[in-house]
């Protein structure tokens, strides 16, 4: 089991390798996911204000019985609050039923028109960006979040590009804890990853199975290396994603999958390396929201 692995932040807390990710994980099932995640020995769960199920997700940490420090909580600040992010804060924490989050992250560095809808659009259809506002600005509010309710900030979905703006930036005081982003074999992020250990800055590995219906279980290098060694490709991909440095996030709502998701596997440096060549011949990023330039053309 995964249970004692974790790397350390910059804060000086630890973060657990393996944690559940929610995303598209309905409220009528990441109840009972969260519940058997944390009763298999998950210390770390991930969830977001967009996700619609930070009240369940919440509710299921409180019905473990798994006293509250020894779990790792992430929930992220949604794109039409970046102007408000205390407030954002407050309300994620209401519905997690929590008195604070291990981890608060800028979800997107992009900032959306505040209002009702969480996704709104001008009249052509296209998305209603703020643009009054950027990504400076959003962290210059979430430094001054109180650390009693958000014990680290970090961001998600940041480039070098954006990185770099944001940390040459006179209102970057604190440097991010984490930088969470999409990262498999088909986008290893080699030089994000240099960035971010350069700087200090822990990377969180997110969609490590490709996402939906977790396509990377089928590439030949990773079915082969999980034959040879007798485990499920899932299981080798959250491997080399923990064997890189970074914490991994699989999700699954099947408590099989979740389960068996979080099984300790010690992969030698020779498949680690076979798994981190797969890009050269197959790149690709799954989730690619139609918001402008977010990813620039170094990511891989
Ligand atoms: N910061 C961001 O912008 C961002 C974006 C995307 C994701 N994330 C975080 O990262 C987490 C993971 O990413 P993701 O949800 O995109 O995708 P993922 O974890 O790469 O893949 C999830 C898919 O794989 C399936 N699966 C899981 N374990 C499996 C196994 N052992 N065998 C076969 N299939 C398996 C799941 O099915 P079942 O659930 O049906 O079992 C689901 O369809 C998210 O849930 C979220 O917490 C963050």
């Amino acid at each position: 089991m995964a249970t004692g692995r974790s790397f350390t932040l910059n804060t000086g807390a630890k973060i657990p390798a393996v944690g559940l990710g929610t995303w598209q994980s309905a409220p009528n099932e990441v109840y009972e996911a969260v519940l058997v995640a944390i009763k298999t020995g998950y210390r770390h769960i991930d969830t977001a204000f967009v996700y619609g199920n930070e009240a369940e997700v919440g509710k299921a940490i409180a019905d473990s019985g798994v006293p509250r420090e020894e779990l790792f909580v992430t929930t992220k600040l949604w794109c039409t609050d970046h102007s408000k992010a205390a407030e954002a804060l407050d309300v994620s924490l209401k519905n997690l039923g929590l008195d604070y989050v291990d981890l608060y992250l800028m979800h997107w560095p992009v900032s959306f028109a505040p209002g009702e809808s969480l996704f709104p659009t001008l009249p052509d259809g296209s998305t209603a960006f703020d643009k009054s506002w950027d990504f400076c600005k959003t962290w210059e509010l979430m430094q001054k979040l109180p650390k009693e309710k958000a014990r680290a900030i970090g961001i998600s979905n940041f480039s070098t590009v954006n990185l770099n703006i944001l940390l040459e930036s006179s209102i970057c005081k604190v440097i991010p804890a984490v930088n969470q982003v999409e990262l498999h074999p088909y986008l290893p992020q080699h030089k994000l990853l240099a960035l971010c250990k350069e700087k200090g800055i822990h990377v969180t590995a997110y969609s490590p199975l490709g996402s939906t219906s977790a396509p990377l279980q089928n590439e030949p290098v990773v079915k082969a290396i999980a034959e040879k060694l007798g485990k499920t490709s899932p299981q080798i991909l959250i491997s080399w994603a923990v064997s890189r440095g970074t914490s991994v996030l699989p999700k699954s709502v099947t408590p099989d999958r979740v389960r068996s998701n979080f099984e300790d596997i010690v992969l030698s440096s020779e498949d680690v390396d076979a798994i981190s060549q797969i890009y050269k011949t197959t790149q690709k990023r799954v989730v690619k929201p139609n918001w402008g330039i977010i990813f620039h053309d170094d990511d891989f």
